[in-house]
């Protein structure tokens, strides 16, 4: 089959149009898509009429599926969704969300960066999209690391730094009243992505706390500084969402984020996600 490809922003992601992935695809085409993932980081695929089985069979083709941590009954879509499933909406029934990741803007972050194996991929399919914001955005993390300085490479070269999952979506991880008691895990501040090879940042604004055995000025100083290439808007796509889309992105070597949308307005997309493996600098 022909796919056809449309870039979706001068440093990331692309339009592949052509495909009904709610049907099984051949080896080849897979194969194709697969090459074009680790390419191009982010793909797009409009139009697509899936439901929870078929989105997890599409996803399935590209490794093992990552599972819900808690039992069906205290999850929030209950036991109606697969446990490889998050609903991220902000819809409230009787006043409880239906959903995860309700509400509002949300900070740059990588998936699970906070574990000691974080997902390789995660696929979002668009249902209902509010009329004006919420559009996730994703900047290309190997670009954010080519474009360092000789010398910042230098300075974080074997350095790791602390992940901390404190359950915030839009503003720094405090870690002052200690970090035990969340999930956290250090990773290389600058990773190898094991299937391309290629260097990329590792470190958000939303998740990372500090660089390891650096004195917390020296580490809050170095974060900003990379930080800001982390949100460089030259290395950046915005997607904005229409109902039917599916967006599989690379979480190795992109941060993503997501912008504000109003409250009054219903926002609902269905996730899953890709499992991944341990992360090094070389
Ligand atoms: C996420 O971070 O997985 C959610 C992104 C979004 O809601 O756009």
């Amino acid at each position: 089959m022909e796919l056809s490809i449309r870039p979706l922003s001068r440093s990331l992601g692309v339009e592949i149009g052509g495909l009904d992935l709610s049907k099984p695809l051949d080896a080849d085409t897979v194969e194709a898509i697969a090459r074009l993932w680790h390419e191009h980081i982010v793909l797009l695929f409009r139009d697509q009429d899936m439901d929870q089985d078929e989105q997890l069979r599409f996803a399935g083709q590209f490794g093992k599926l990552g599972e819900r941590s808690r039992p069906a009954d205290r999850r929030p879509e209950g036991a109606d969704y697969n446990a490889s499933i998050m609903l991220v909406s902000n819809v409230r029934e009787n006043g409880v969300p239906i959903g995860s990741l309700p509400d509002g803007e949300m900070w740059f972050h990588h998936d699970m960066c906070y574990v000691e194996s974080p997902h390789k991929g995660t696929m979002l399919y668009g249902i209902d999209i509010p009329a004006q914001g919420g559009d996730t955005m994703f900047t290309n993390m190997y670009e954010a690391y080519d474009n360092l300085s000789a010398e910042t490479k230098r300075l974080i070269a074997g350095r790791k730094a602390l992940h901390v999952y404190d359950f915030g979506t839009a503003g720094p991880v405090g870690i002052d009243g200690g970090y035990q008691q969340f999930k956290h895990y250090f990773q290389p501040v600058a990773i190898t992505h094991p299937v391309t090879g290629r260097k990329a940042l590792y470190v958000n604004p939303l998740i990372t706390a500090r660089i390891e055995d650096m004195p917390s000025d020296e580490s809050d100083a170095l974060l900003a500084e990379l930080f800001a290439f982390t949100e460089n808007s030259d290395i950046l796509y915005q997607h904005a969402w229409r109902p039917n889309d599916l967006v599989m992105w690379d979480n190795w070597c992109s941060c993503h984020a997501r912008t504000d949308f109003p409250e009054t307005e219903r926002r609902l997309l269905r996730r899953c996600t890709i499992l991944g493996q341990p992360l090094h600098e070389n």
